[in-house]
């Protein structure tokens, strides 16, 4: 890495440097054996700068890279590519990096923002996005991963959008919101099964936060407000667009699918910070939610603590908030003393109940600055209790778990877990599939790729048609 940011940053170091490269490779090799019935193509995002950041570069801040696994006929291929954004493309032209980060800005500077699509990918209705949280998605080519250009809804959405909407696998809709830091602070907007953006709805927030996610039972839309408090003074004080407020609380926003804004209520849990709940569903008067929990979100209140929040000590704790709808409070109870992120399950429980669920785990013994934020991956029956864990080796960091089921009829957990793993030794990157009822045995198979594939954020599988 020859930027010189990279001598000072993490961020820029080791498996989180950018792959300043575009390929593709087919016919991979493939340790053990590809499963026939998947067939189809594993999508992931990162960061990825392009030019060497300009002011202070964290994580959240590089210009999304999809990198896409096809697997069919036990055979599988590997592509690379930018999403190019209008930012992006402002900034091949110039040679040069145009845009701060989210620390690196000046409350003056607030409108110049790049839509670096790098945190999410999704497919509906027949259409593929990318997805940051600050704007609107960008569509993509599911065949070349050529990008196509901002995606408005046929100018029906405001933006931004959340990178993780929620498919209903029942009605087949999307379900999403959009929050700004300035007023209206949230935004929820419901999408048919055939892409058409049919409702959008104002949500009154008591506060303007970082609102990375939700969560929806068969019935009900729950969002989640934390303590981590927008606010421009904190820019031009701290450099952080956030601050964290001991004084304010945790609000769960409940609010029926078929209501509106007058029909939220909100339900005060201990403070806490979710980027992604596992998943929520109703049942008996209640709504169960299970997520991991941080208990103060200092990584982001504080810009030189940025490496904070991953492994054993300052991770999130899988956990389950019980709502009880008729007594108006919320229980919160721990299910896991390690630290866990990036939750699934099988996507055809979403908003229904849940039995297994799958995360990446940090370890405790790995205190190196390019120490990944994660290297096992934990599989949880909550019905049972039981939690397994499949530990890569010391500074193999890994993905997060993808579930695929092994047919559209299959049981809850019967399928498998997609994700990458990064080898230190070979510095390349795998693409491991395991079975997901027994994760700690060998991989069902294991993708040799060309080279590495950064720390990155979200992706999903995407059957063939
Ligand atoms: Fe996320």
């Amino acid at each position: 890495m020859p930027w010189k940011e990279a001598e000072r940053n993490p961020f820029l170091q080791g498996n989180f440097a950018p792959w300043l490269g575009e390929g593709r490779c087919d016919d991979l090799e493939v340790v053990g054996t590809i499963p026939p019935e998947l067939n189809g193509t594993f999508y992931r995002n990162g960061p990825n700068s392009e030019f060497e950041p300009i002011g202070r570069y964290h994580w959240f801040d590089g210009d999304g890279m999809i990198h896409a696994v096809r697997l069919a006929a036990g055979r599988a291929s590997y592509q690379n590519r930018w999403v190019e954004s209008t930012g992006l493309l402002e900034e091949r032209a110039k040679g040069r990096a145009l845009f701060p980060g989210i620390f690196g800005m000046s409350a003056d500077e607030m409108p110049s923002f790049k839509n670096t699509a790098n945190t999410n990918i999704v497919a509906h209705a027949g259409r593929l996005l990318a997805l940051m949280e600050g704007a609107l998605p960008t569509r993509l080519d599911p065949a070349t991963l050529a990008t196509l250009g901002e995606y408005d809804f046929d100018g029906r959405l405001v933006p931004p959008m959340t990178a993780h909407p929620k498919m209903d696998p029942e009605t087949g809709e999307m379900l999403f919101f959009g929050y700004s830091p300035f007023p209206p602070y949230l935004r929820y907007h419901v999408v048919d099964r055939a892409g058409t953006l049919l409702r959008s709805e104002e949500i009154d927030l008591a506060w303007p936060s970082m609102i990375h996610d939700f969560a929806i039972t068969r019935d009900h839309v729950v969002f989640m407000l934390c303590p981590l408090v927008f606010s421009l003074e904190e820019i031009a004080r701290r450099g952080s667009p956030f601050f964290w407020d001991d004084d304010r609380p945790t609000r769960l926003g409940v609010m029926p699918r078929a209501g509106g804004n007058a029909d939220v209520r909100w339900f005060d849990a201990e403070p806490s910070y979710v980027f992604h709940p596992m998943n929520a569903y109703a049942e008996s008067g209640r709504i169960e939610i299970d997520a991991p929990l941080f208990r103060r979100l200092d990584f982001m209140d504080n810009p030189d603590r940025q490496r904070s929040g991953s492994g054993e000590r300052d991770g999130a704790r899988l956990s389950r908030w019980t709502i009880d709808l008729a007594a108006g409070t919320v229980r919160t109870e721990q299910r896991d003393d390690g630290a866990t992120e990036f939750p699934r399950i099988d996507e055809r429980q979403l908003g229904r109940r849940h039995r297994f669920g799958y995360a990446a785990a940090g370890r405790r013994d790995d205190a190196t600055t390019t120490a990944p934020l994660f290297s096992g991956i934990r599989r949880y029956d909550l019905e049972r209790g039981t939690i397994e864990t499949r530990w890569h080796g010391m500074g193999n960091g890994v993905s997060e778990p993808v579930f695929v089921p092994r047919s559209a009829t299959a049981a809850e957990d019967d399928g498998f877990l997609l994700y990458f793993a990064y080898d230190r030794e070979r510095d390349a990157s795998d693409f491991l599939i395991l079975d997901a009822r027994n994760i700690t045995r060998e991989p069902v198979a294991t993708v040799r790729l060309p080279h590495r594939v950064p720390y990155g954020f979200h992706g999903n599988w995407v059957a063939a048609a």
